[in-house]
């Protein structure tokens, strides 16, 4: 039987740790501000691969969006408009804010936020918007950012999917007021758990150094609200590590995706993912769609896939404002959501991580294609 060909797995080597053992060897395990000099040297090293002039570590991918809200200075009685087409970790950073979540709808191509969608859901109470690069495609940044310009809101960027995706030739991370990253252990690089902002704003980039440390302007000298957002010098290096593999990653990602690509078109049933002009894909998820499919129907091939020893993954079978936490609350505020129930509903993403070799992909493949024939 064949090994099981997991969704995303974390790719280490020697590098990793030897960084970890030096690390361990020289003591130094945190900082109590938070900036440690191996933070500091991932957060240099980050902000230069994505363009940005600042990057703030944290804890998690969810610290980061919890952090950036509170440097946008949301609060009570503010709305935040996303998608619900997604990991609940934006919908419950802004909750803990105070302020409502108030989902919008995707596009049906990119599953990404549509910006008529966006306008639809805008409110004199906005006070931000965040665009998600959904399973690793850049969301519409251009319109996106013009629309929130003209109406004075600010942009916050969920790209924990997307290290290395590109936007109008320009890396994320380096276009929205702030973006988000995320490195748990499925990422397309990892600090075991971890998180990273960037910024080319100073203030923002202030405020968050103190939003990750209780607020504090210097050691205990709190000047605001925040939390223990740090991250570890351990996780910092693992995260040194991994940047420096994070091109080749995404070159056999992206590989594997063309691949994927070129054996599925095949079948002509599938929708398949693309790539729209301007935008640069990361390959975190290769997600796609059988066509008129219902949820059983869809599930039924994913236990299929699994039979197979295919870990096939549905990624969101359950969008945010239909489970228990938002559904029965009136926490958060919805538009029409009708691409987001859909896409519920039929999509799949199959496995493109970079361990995977050209036969893997080819067995995945071909796999599906007799699955649906
Ligand atoms: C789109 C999206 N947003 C936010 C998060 C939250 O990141 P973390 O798990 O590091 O808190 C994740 C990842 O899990 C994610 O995929």
């Amino acid at each position: 039987m064949r090994e099981l060909i997991r969704i995303n797995q974390p790719n280490l080597g020697k590098e990793e740790i030897d960084l970890v053992v030096e690390v361990m060897r020289s003591g130094i395990l945190t900082d109590k501000s938070g900036m440690g000099p191996r933070v500091l040297e991932f957060e240099r090293s980050f902000a230069k691969y994505v363009g940005a002039k600042h990057a703030i570590a944290v804890a998690s991918g969810t610290a980061a969006l919890h952090a950036a809200l509170l440097a946008a200075e949301v609060g009570l009685g503010d709305e935040v408009i996303l998608p619900s087409f997604t990991f609940i970790g934006a919908a419950n950073a802004v909750a803990l804010t105070g302020a409502t979540p108030m989902f919008a709808d995707i596009d049906k191509d990119t599953y990404c936020l549509r910006l008529d969608s966006v306008e639809e859901a805008l409110t004199r109470k906005t006070k931000a918007v965040i665009p998600t690069d959904m399973y690793g495609l850049p969301a519409d940044l251009a319109a996106i950012g013009d629309f929130a310009r003209e109406k004075g809101i600010t942009v916050i960027e969920d790209a924990a999917q997307a290290h290395g995706a590109q936007f109008a030739g320009k890396r994320v991370g380096s276009i929205a007021d702030m973006t988000c990253f995320s490195f748990y252990a499925g990422k397309n690089m990892t600090t075991g758990e971890g998180g990273m902002i960037t910024t080319n704003d100073d203030d923002h980039a202030q405020s968050l150094r103190m939003i990750r440390s209780h607020g504090e302007q210097r050691p205990y000298w709190a000047v605001r609200l925040g939390h223990n957002y740090h991250m570890t010098e351990l996780a910092a290096a693992i995260g040194q590590a991994q940047l420096k593999k994070l091109p080749s990653f995404l070159e056999r990602r992206r590989r594997n995706a063309e691949l994927a690509t070129e054996k599925l078109s095949m079948s002509g049933k599938l929708i398949l993912p693309r790539e729209p002009e301007g935008r640069r894909h990361s390959w975190y998820l290769y997600t796609t769609r059988l066509r008129g499919v219902n949820a059983a129907k869809r599930n039924k091939i994913v236990d299929r896939l699994w039979s197979k020893n295919i870990e096939a993954g549905v990624y969101y079978s359950t969008p945010v404002h239909s489970t228990p936490l938002y559904r029965e609350s009136s926490m958060a505020r919805r538009g029409r959501l009708s691409e987001t129930e859909k896409a519920a509903r039929q999509v799949f993403s199959l496995p493109v991580h970079p361990k995977l070799s050209e036969t893997d992909i080819e067995y995945v493949s071909e796999t599906l294609r007799k699955t649906i024939a």
